[in-house]
């Protein structure tokens, strides 16, 4: 039987989500990227609430989601480049990988074992009323079953991991619609781990020097978003496919202007921004056999 459990971000609701988080449940609630499934990061059995809900094997660390960049300090090892950056791009579509401050056991499951840890600061006014409300840094992955596509839009939640979270904050289509480029600022030069919505330029503006990006993909990754398989649509996709190649029976993701009719247009006018929101919600929505995409340009 699915239970409608999708809530208005009104105040009481919000208050009644930041006791849920504070008690070791598990709140959706949007980001400026996409939906993130929460817990509590100190509460080690709803951070394995998560793994067990998504099905996600526990090797793969989760993001800490904060709502101030004054209490990273207080989180994570930093330094004047870090907080630069924090001060630039947060609360925004940028997560960083940093060295954990202290042992605390009970954010181990949360860093899969590992030495870093992953934090970000979402732009979204619901996400950072529930973090502050709460006290406690939230750890977020997409609130999609693992290997699946990332959830743009509350509904979404619902149908994947309805049943498994305890509330879903309503907060509307997210703006961004793809997940967060990844840093990792634990070496002397900054390395992209996970393409997303911040774009190398804009990293590469503020810093004056080049970002490397990490491609290399492995079945066990020490970077984030690396695995053979990782979100995929529930049908086989073909990509960069010219309109006159579309077969009949395929479900047509167009991009930009088309003579052929599009099942769905990512971005009549050939923005990529818009294109990103609504790629994922595409995805879910088409039927047949086949989803193709069409080439830029
Ligand atoms: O936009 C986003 O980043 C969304 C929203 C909800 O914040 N979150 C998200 O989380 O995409 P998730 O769990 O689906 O992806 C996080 C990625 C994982 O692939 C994980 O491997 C990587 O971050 N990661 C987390 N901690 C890491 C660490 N210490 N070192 C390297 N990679 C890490
Ligand atoms: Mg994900």
């Amino acid at each position: 039987m699915s239970i409608n459990n999708v809530y208005q971000p009104t105040a009481e609701n919000l208050a009644r989500a930041a006791e849920a988080i504070k008690s070791g449940k598990l709140v959706s609630f949007p980001t400026d990227t996409v939906y993130g499934l929460g817990a509590n990061v100190y509460n080690a059995q709803a951070v394995a609430n998560i793994f067990k809900a998504k099905e996600r094997p526990l090797f793969d660390p989760l993001i800490s989601h904060i709502a101030e960049i004054d209490f990273l300090p207080e989180y994570v090892e930093t330094d004047s480049r870090v907080m630069d950056l924090a001060r630039h791009f947060w609360p925004g579509p940028l997560t960083f990988v940093l060295k954990r401050k202290d042992n605390n056991p009970s954010i181990d499951l949360a860093c899969a074992g590992l030495g870093s840890l992953a934090v970000r600061m979402p732009n979204h006014p619901v996400a950072l009323a529930l973090i502050k409300q709460s006290g406690v840094p939230i750890v977020a992955p997409s609130a999609n079953k693992f290997k699946t596509v990332s959830p743009t839009t509350a509904q979404h939640v619902q149908d994947s991991l309805g049943d498994k979270v305890d509330m879903i904050l309503e907060g509307g289509a997210c703006k961004i619609g793809v997940e967060t480029t990844i840093i990792d600022l634990t070496g002397k030069q900054v390395t992209i781990l996970r393409a997303g919505g911040l774009a190398r330029e804009d990293l590469e503006d503020f810093l004056g020097e080049k970002v490397l990006i990490n491609d290399t993909s492995s079945s066990r990754p020490t970077a984030p978003g690396q695995l053979l398989k990782h979100y995929a649509p529930k049908l086989p996709l073909r990509i960069n496919v010219e309109e006159k190649d579309v077969k009949e029976d395929e479900f047509f993701i167009a991009f930009g202007t088309t003579k052929r009719q599009a099942n769905i247009n990512l971005s009549k006018k050939g923005d990529l921004c818009e294109a990103a929101a609504n790629l994922f919600a595409a995805f879910v929505r088409s039927r047949s056999q086949f989803v193709c995409c069409f080439k830029r340009g």
